[in-house]
């Protein structure tokens, strides 16, 4: 479908437009690239946590990696199994880790009091709660500082030196059982490789830690395979090239492998849909002003991530350097930076690419620029609104008084 045909029937300018049909091949890609090994696949909820895109992955057999209790609550109304879902974060509160062993999920231990927090909701809960150490590799994922997380400096993960103690003090603690180890080195790794040096090293923690009498049964090796986000043709590895780095590493161990996919699951099935307000320049730079912004899509401004801008239809003007910029009173406020476009007229639309990760779930009201709507290219053809909207009335809503 061409994108100006939907632009005509949808009526609210800026809009997320996914394709129902690539989720479901990114999907089958992981699928078929773990084909032989014993398995999950954990969607990372954090990346796109719309109800109707977490049903459609849950129905196509995907566990999920959570980072919240609301993510687990939300992610049982999508009907995920809670014993394939994976519980991480350095902060997890009481009452999700309650929810979290309560349901039989797997948790991460990140730290000495996140430990004790785990034994004491297991505790409270009656049950035993199975667990993971998050171990960090120390292997440079070579990604902004922002989303590499699986360095010594880290704060997510426990500190290496101290692995000892958290088996002597699991080991002393009947409410936990210790099932796997876990480890995420950041996210858009572009180099496979570094997924293999971390494997191994993983590996010989495995080792470690069963010498000690431990029924390990699963290693996580996390998420953070990139996407092709700059559309110059570059080859970037699959999830079958990740996958095939890792698979030897592995095999003879016996362990159930976890992957924890957000980006590559779902970040090119999108587009943020912009309709152009104006052009204009200060003498040095010219500026395409759009409806869309940092409120709706903030991953350049925080990131000074590269998302590739399309004009929606042919022009015959000449091309020229453009910064695309939303209306929100910030300077931090670009969608792209000199990019070669053709000068639109108003009322054109605006594309910006592999915009379905990382890019509603981080979207705000800053500016009271209401969250836009979503919709999907559904797998039969037919367009469909998958969330509407929010409005100024969503948000007087929360105040009393008024
Ligand atoms: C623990 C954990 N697992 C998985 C992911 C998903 O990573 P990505 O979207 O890069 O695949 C993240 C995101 O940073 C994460 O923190």
């Amino acid at each position: 479908m061409r994108v100006d045909d939907i632009r005509a029937q949808v009526k609210e300018s800026p809009f997320y437009l996914y394709s129902q049909a690539r989720i479901s091949a990114n999907y089958a890609a992981y699928e078929a690239a773990l084909r032989g090994l014993d398995s999950i696949i954990g969607y990372a909820v954090k990346a796109n946590n719309n109800m109707l895109i977490m049903r459609h992955l849950q129905s196509l057999g995907s566990g999920a990696v959570l980072v919240s209790g609301n993510e687990l609550r939300a992610a049982m109304v999508a009907g995920f199994d809670p014993t394939r879902t994976i519980f991480n974060g350095n902060g997890k509160l009481p009452w999700e880790l309650r929810l979290a062993v309560e349901q039989g999920v797997l948790v991460n231990v990140d730290s000495e009091f996140d430990l004790d927090n785990i034994a004491a909701a297991a505790e409270a809960a009656g049950k035993t709660a199975r667990v993971l150490i998050r171990i960090n590799p120390d292997v440079d994922p070579e990604v902004h500082a922002y989303v590499s997380t699986g360095l010594a400096n880290s704060k997510f993960g426990i500190r290496n030196s101290h692995l000892q103690w958290f088996l002597d003090r699991i080991r002393a603690l009947p409410s936990v059982e210790l099932v796997g180890v876990h480890s995420h080195l950041g996210s858009t790794i572009t180099r496979v490789a570094i997924f293999r040096d971390a494997a191994q090293i993983m590996v010989s923690f495995v080792r470690q830690i069963r010498d000690q009498g431990f029924n390990l049964r699963y290693l996580n090796i996390g998420g953070g395979l990139g996407i092709d986000y700059h559309h110059k043709g570059e080859k970037l590895p699959s999830p079958a090239d990740l996958i095939d780095t890792v698979r030897d590493v592995v095999a003879d161990l016996g362990l159930t492998i976890i992957i924890e996919p957000g980006r590559s699951m779902v970040a090119n099935a999108a587009a943020l849909v912009n309709t152009v307000t104006g052009v204009k320049t200060n003498g040095n730079k010219n500026f395409i002003v759009v409806d869309g912004s940092m409120s709706a899509l903030i991953r350049p401004s925080l990131y000074d991530a590269y998302q590739h801008i399309e004009l929606t239809a042919p022009s015959s003007e000449p091309e020229q350097t453009f910064d695309v910029v939303g209306p929100v009173c910030e300077s931090a406020d670009f969608l792209g930076k000199a990019r070669p476009l053709p000068a639109p007229a108003a009322g054109a639309g605006l594309v910006v690419h592999d915009a379905g990760a990382y890019c509603m779930t981080m979207a705000s009201t800053y500016n009271l620029k209401m969250r836009p709507p979503e919709w999907w290219v559904a797998e039969g053809g037919e367009l469909r609104q998958i969330r509407r909207g929010e409005t100024l009335d969503d948000h007087l809503r929360l105040f009393e008084g008024l």
